[in-house]
């Protein structure tokens, strides 16, 4: 799966130069010329797909309490911008640039990921997989078929892939949508992934930069069990060279221009 170069991904955007999962940081990263994008997705209150990390509102907006005790409405009248560091950077930006502070849907991160009409590789990282049973998954796989990305093509400009720490969510995808490539997201490791066996059909292991440290066989390992690796989060430049030594396939970081300069990427 190895090409001259890991690809690049931004995690929860350009995230940070600007606040994870707005659409701003989002625009910004495939300006930057970020291979592909990283997104948690959480389900509302009413079955809505929002990009949030937390469980809580509380670090990133002016919310408080469970994302999925929210309404989108309720959501949407929050501000998810103004706690970040680059809040008021431009004084000329006034009103304030919505795509800074607004909650992003996933169905808006992928309208716009289409009409920027660069090839784009999406990581979709569903959490919450045990609280509405498959809730998560089957409305993913429903947006995902409404843009046409549940079945993909070799050509699509957009390819989607679906993350998940849980098992359970891999099967539920690939039950849903067989096409759809997952990547199995790894803290610790379980005995047989550390022998480069990936449960339900994942083709990729996303282990933390961690695991790279402590179990340096282990990409070797997934690569020849034939699987590639995504590794998380590669923000400095010793995790850089940890994760080049390894042959990953993949890089998932918070400063996506740092890294392609890093790599030598124009
Ligand atoms: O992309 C994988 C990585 O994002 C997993 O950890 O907590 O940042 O979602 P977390
Ligand atoms: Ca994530």
């Amino acid at each position: 799966m190895s090409a001259d170069r890991p690809l690049v991904f931004a995690h929860r955007g350009s995230s940070e130069a600007l606040p994870e999962h707005t659409l701003a940081a989002y625009l910004r990263a495939l300006d930057e010329g970020a291979d592909g994008l990283e997104c948690d997705v959480r389900l509302t209150r009413d079955g809505h797909l929002v990009c949030v990390h937390d469980r809580r509102l509380d670090r990133t907006s002016n919310g408080r309490g469970l994302v999925s005790g929210k309404t989108l409405a309720e959501l949407d009248a929050l501000d998810f911008g103004s706690w970040h560091p680059s809040a008021g950077d431009d004084p000329l930006d006034d009103p304030p640039n919505p795509d800074r502070t607004r909650l992003l849907t996933l169905d808006r991160l992928l309208g716009a990921v289409r009409d920027s009409g660069r090839e784009v590789r999406l990581l979709i990282e569903t959490k919450h997989p045990s609280r509405y049973g498959a809730d998560v998954e089957r409305r993913l796989v429903e947006l995902l078929g409404r843009h046409g990305l549940a079945a993909p093509r070799p050509d699509d400009p957009v390819r989607v892939t679906v993350m998940s720490f849980a098992a359970l969510a891999l099967r539920r995808v690939r039950t849903l949508a067989p096409g759809v490539p997952t990547v199995y997201l790894l803290e610790l490791l379980p005995p047989g992934v550390s022998r480069g066996r990936l449960p339900f059909g994942a083709r990729i292991a996303g282990p933390g930069i961690g695991l790279l440290r402590t179990r340096p066989q282990l990409v070797a390992a997934l690569r020849a069990a034939g699987h590639g690796t995504y590794v998380w989060t590669v923000n400095t430049e010793a995790e850089l060279d940890l994760a080049l030594a390894q042959g990953v396939d993949g890089v998932i970081t918070d400063r996506p221009r740092f890294v392609l300069d890093r790599l030598g990427v124009g």
